[in-house]
């Protein structure tokens, strides 16, 4: 029996290399080996988004993109957060054992807080909801990015608790966290991230990702100097696309000098076009029958909510709902 995956990603705009490489990647990757559920988290989309059009276009993008990047609906289960209503039971269950000081630590709501007075109540309970996620499906492994990181031990301590509390119910998942790529940097070298402005956009057009690509920041040197890989935003990049040998010669055109920063960002984008080619054909083709992927969701729905349902009827038997 293969062991089961989670994971999800929120539907909060423009998919772009950061999100593939720190996390799209990882579950397409990982498809094979493992019992994959994989979803939109549209409920957790909303703590930020209140506007119909936008939420509904978002998810089912990131589906397009899911479906794009080479998820295959045959191997995993996929489907939308919200088809399966009993997660959010399983939140209030554990918002009744779980204490104000405790989600106030978390890194996330500290940043949240810092920016907006007064931050809504979704997003305070924002790592409940994602425990849920992950605890009412027996999850074992939760592939995410570093900055998930903290909500996986969120649902690891909650998990913990519910057990102490009922009695053993809940398996302890663990994070998968892909060291080489847990943190892409965007265009001025801080980890790639929509808030900060930085992304390479994996769908947008050509145009679009070679404006991206040739406003990396680089320091001032000419293309005689030799310069430092280890300290380049485009080297870091580079990383991701390049095997082992074509990064040692890359490597060695730095120090050497005679590589101009334009020419490293030209070859970048070379590389990013090669990788997104076949992903926006399969895109295209996916957006021109969009009630295919309506169907796709439903149908990972449909799996996914007899699973929630088994585990959330021993769960009411636990907490007393049950009579
Ligand atoms: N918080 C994740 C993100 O920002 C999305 C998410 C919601 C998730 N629930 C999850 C990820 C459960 C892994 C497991 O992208």
């Amino acid at each position: 029996m293969k062991k089961r995956l989670l994971s999800g990603i929120q539907p909060s705009g423009a998919m772009h290399l950061g999100n593939y490489f720190g996390a799209i990647k990882q579950f397409v990757d990982l498809q094979n080996d493992y019992d994959s559920f994989v979803f939109i988290a549209d409920l957790h989309a909303i703590t930020t988004i209140h506007n119909k059009e936008e939420l509904s276009k978002n998810t089912l993008d990131v589906a397009l993109d899911y479906l794009a990047c080479g998820l295959d609906p045959l191997k995993v289960c996929l489907f939308k957060q919200s088809d399966v209503t009993e997660v959010t039971e399983l939140a209030w269950y554990f918002n009744c054992i779980t204490t104000m000081p405790y989600l106030e630590r978390a890194t996330a709501y500290k940043d949240a807080h810092m920016k907006i007075k007064e931050v809504n109540v979704g997003l305070f309970d924002y790592p409940i909801l994602m425990a849920a996620d992950i605890l009412i499906y027996d999850s074992e492994i939760v592939p995410v990015g570093q900055d998930q990181k903290q909500h996986v031990e969120y649902a690891r301590d909650i998990a913990q608790k519910f057990n102490n509390i009922f009695g053993e119910t809940f398996i302890i998942p663990k994070a998968l966290i892909m060291k080489e790529v847990s943190v892409v940097p965007g265009i001025d070298g801080k980890k790639m991230s929509k808030s900060y402005k930085n992304t390479i956009p994996l769908f947008g057009t050509d145009e679009k990702i070679k404006k991206a690509v040739m406003k990396i920041v680089t320091d001032s040197k000419g293309t005689d100097e030799p310069k430092d890989p280890e300290t380049c935003n485009i080297f870091k990049l580079h990383k991701l696309f390049l095997g082992k040998d074509e990064l040692d010669r890359l490597q060695d055109k730095y120090k050497k000098g005679g590589l101009s920063y334009k020419e490293s960002k030209e070859m970048l984008y070379k590389e990013i076009l090669d990788l997104i080619k076949p992903m926006r054909e399969r895109r295209e083709m996916y957006a021109k029958d969009i009630d295919k992927v309506r169907d796709i969701l439903n149908n990972g729905a449909r799996r996914a909510r007899i699973e929630a349902l088994k585990k959330i009827n021993i769960i009411r038997d636990k907490v007393g709902v049950k009579i």
